[in-house]
This record gives structure tokens, sequence and C-alpha cells, in this order.
């Protein structure tokens, strides 16, 4: 992992949330920064690593999704509950499809202009990692649970950003039946398997947090809701909005087939009930739902990603949110 002044780590967030604005500005700060090259394709992503390099020279990284093995689950009885909130918003819904997230292109464009440091979600191809290494990158792997994490030490990660069930948006796990752990007890099984340096990751909103888990053995302090709010992160004016208010957050399946964390808004109380494991189709089936309830600045039919600390989340630039995270 690259050196840095401050144990900060800034999420990846796929959708818009991660700009090359705001990895600079973290990067810059003293913290490491990552690219989300989710939902990406090649091309945007080296743009988007272009724009980062134009802004700093400071290092950072990038963030792949994982590819889970294609599943042609039917999501026509899910596409029916949810079609009615479409036509409410003056769209029609998606057509869900598996797809890779063009994973090996974007792997293959790493590997010809490597970057320090990749971080691999969703799994753990020892593979890819090898090949990282051959060019010259060191590799962090999300895990969340005390198995997945022997896994990956196994598989030759250089470091392991552990995610809390507090976390923000996608649960990171390898595969669907893996429980939501607690980051302090994710953090206490995991720190006597390795001596890998570990990143922390969920719900961690002010300095206190940060503090406790560096004492309790993490190196690093992943944040991502903490800087939703900043005037770098591309999120939805009214996704910044919802964050600011105290709101209950839960882990829901609604919006994209795959257990994720946001806010409770009226979608998730109508819908999780009929909700399936079904990523990534019903991510592309609720696509242009979510993207006109965004346009129409509409919470109740947006997905609110947010860690459970989300209602600390400053309003102030990204550079202050980190420097403020380690005092
Ligand atoms: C809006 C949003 C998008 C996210 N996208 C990604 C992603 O693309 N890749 C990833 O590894 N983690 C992603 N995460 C999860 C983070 O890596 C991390 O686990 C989380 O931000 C930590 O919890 P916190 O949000 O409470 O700080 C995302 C989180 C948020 C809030």
């Amino acid at each position: 992992m690259p050196q840095t002044e401050l144990p900060i780590v800034q999420s990846p967030m796929a959708g818009g949330a991660t700009t090359p604005d705001l990895v600079a500005a973290v990067v810059d700060a003293g913290a490491l920064g990552f690219v989300a090259a989710g939902y990406l394709t090649a091309d945007q992503l080296r743009d988007q690593i272009a724009s980062v390099r134009e802004r700093t020279r400071a290092p950072f990284g990038a963030n792949l999704f994982v590819p889970w093995p294609r599943k042609d689950t039917n999501v026509e009885g899910y596409a029916a509950s949810i079609t009615d909130d479409a036509t409410r918003l003056g769209v029609e819904l998606g057509t869900p499809r598996w797809d890779d997230d063009d994973w090996a292109a974007k792997l293959e464009l790493l590997l010809a202009d490597p970057l320090p440091v990749v971080s691999l979600t969703f799994g753990c191809p020892s593979d890819a990692i090898a090949a990282l290494h051959r060019v010259g990158s060191a590799v962090a792997v999300t895990v969340t649970t005390a198995d997945e994490a022997r896994k990956a030490a196994a598989a030759g990660a250089d470091a392991l950003l552990l995610q809390g069930a507090e976390a923000g948006a996608h649960r990171g796990a390898w595969t669907p039946d893996a429980e939501p752990v607690p980051l302090a007890t994710l953090l206490a099984d995991v720190k006597t398997l390795t001596d890998l340096p570990l990143v922390a990751a969920g719900g961690l909103e002010d300095a206190d947090a940060v503090r406790e888990v560096l004492e309790n053995g993490a190196t690093y302090a992943q944040v991502g809701t903490a800087l939703l709010r900043s005037p770098e992160s591309g999120a939805q004016q009214a996704h910044k909005d919802a964050l600011a208010t105290p709101a209950e957050t839960a882990i829901t399946r609604t919006f994209t087939g795959r257990r994720a964390r946001g806010i409770v808004n009226a979608f998730i109380r109508e819908h999780e009930e009929q909700a399936i494991e079904a990523y990534p189709q019903v991510h592309h089936l609720t696509r242009p739902l979510r993207a006109a309830a965004a346009k129409a600045g509409d919470p109740d039919r947006m997905a609110l990603w947010a860690g459970t600390g989300h209602a600390s989340a400053q309003d102030a630039p990204a550079a202050v949110i980190v420097r403020s995270l380690t005092q």
C-alpha cells in the first residue's frame, strides 16, 4: 500500500459519487483515494484516471467489481411489482440482463497502465492478484467475514479492506449468503488471523470512531458516507440533503438485487418483501426509475446509499473532512 500522511482511505463510490475532483482532493490532503471503476466502461475508467492525474501527482488507486458467476434469475415477478413506480415517474423499467461489469477490459487497462494500488470488491480471484503484482500494483481485497479474510490472505492480498455491517451501499461480500458482521467484531476476529494491514470501514463518521478502529488494530480507516456531502462528491443533491437528516438505514435488495445499505424510503418500505437476489439484473431493471427519481428530486424512489452514521456527514470540502477525521 502506498505510504500516506494520514491513516484515512476514501471509499471508491461507484455510480457517480466518486469524481476525479474528490479523489484528487483527498490524496492532496494526505489520505489514500480510489477511483471507482464499478459501472464504468474501460474507456470511461481510462478517462477518470487521466483526469485524476491531471489534478494531482499524489498516488491513488482504483477499485474493481469482481463479477459473480452468471445466473439467469427470472425477475418478471419483481418487475411487475415495481412497474407502477416507474410509470409514476414517466419512464419504463430497464431491460434486466447479466453482465460482468467489463471486468476483463478494465483489468487489462490496469495491467497496461498500472496504479500503485488496486482494490477488489465482491470476490478475490488469485490469478488477477498475481497479474497485478507482476506489474507492481499492491492489491487490497474487500472482506466482510473472517472466512473471506482468511481466503484473501491466502490468495495473496497485500491489505484487507474490512467492511462492517454499518457500511453504506453494497455489501462487498463474495456470496449472497454472507451475513453482515459489525465492524468491531470483524476487526477483532481478523486481527488474530493475519499481520496484513487492515483497513476498517463502515459507519465511521468522526475522529472518535476513527481513533477507536486505529486503537483496535486497523492501519487505516476508510470512509465513504462521510465524504458524500462534500462539494467534490458527485452524489445527487436530493441524496446529499437526505443524508443530513437523522433517519433509519437498512440493508435492502430492492434497488439492485444485491444487499446494500441505504436510508429507508418509500421504495424500500413498499418493495422489500418482494425483493429478490438477482444482481445485476435488478440493477439494470431499476436504473431508469432511479435516474428519473434523481432528476425529479424524489428521495422516495432513489437509492439513498448511506452508512449508519450518515447524519454526521459534513457539507464541507473533502480535504477539511479528511483532516477533521484525524484530529
Ligand atoms: C455511495 C456509495 C457507493 C459505494 N460504492 C462502492 C464501490 O464502488 N466499491 C466498493 O468497494 N465499495 C463501495 N462502497 C462501500 C465502501 O467501500 C465502504 O464499505 C463504505 O463507504 C464504508 O461505510 P461508510 O459509507 O459508512 O463510510 C460505496 C459506499 C457508498 C456510500
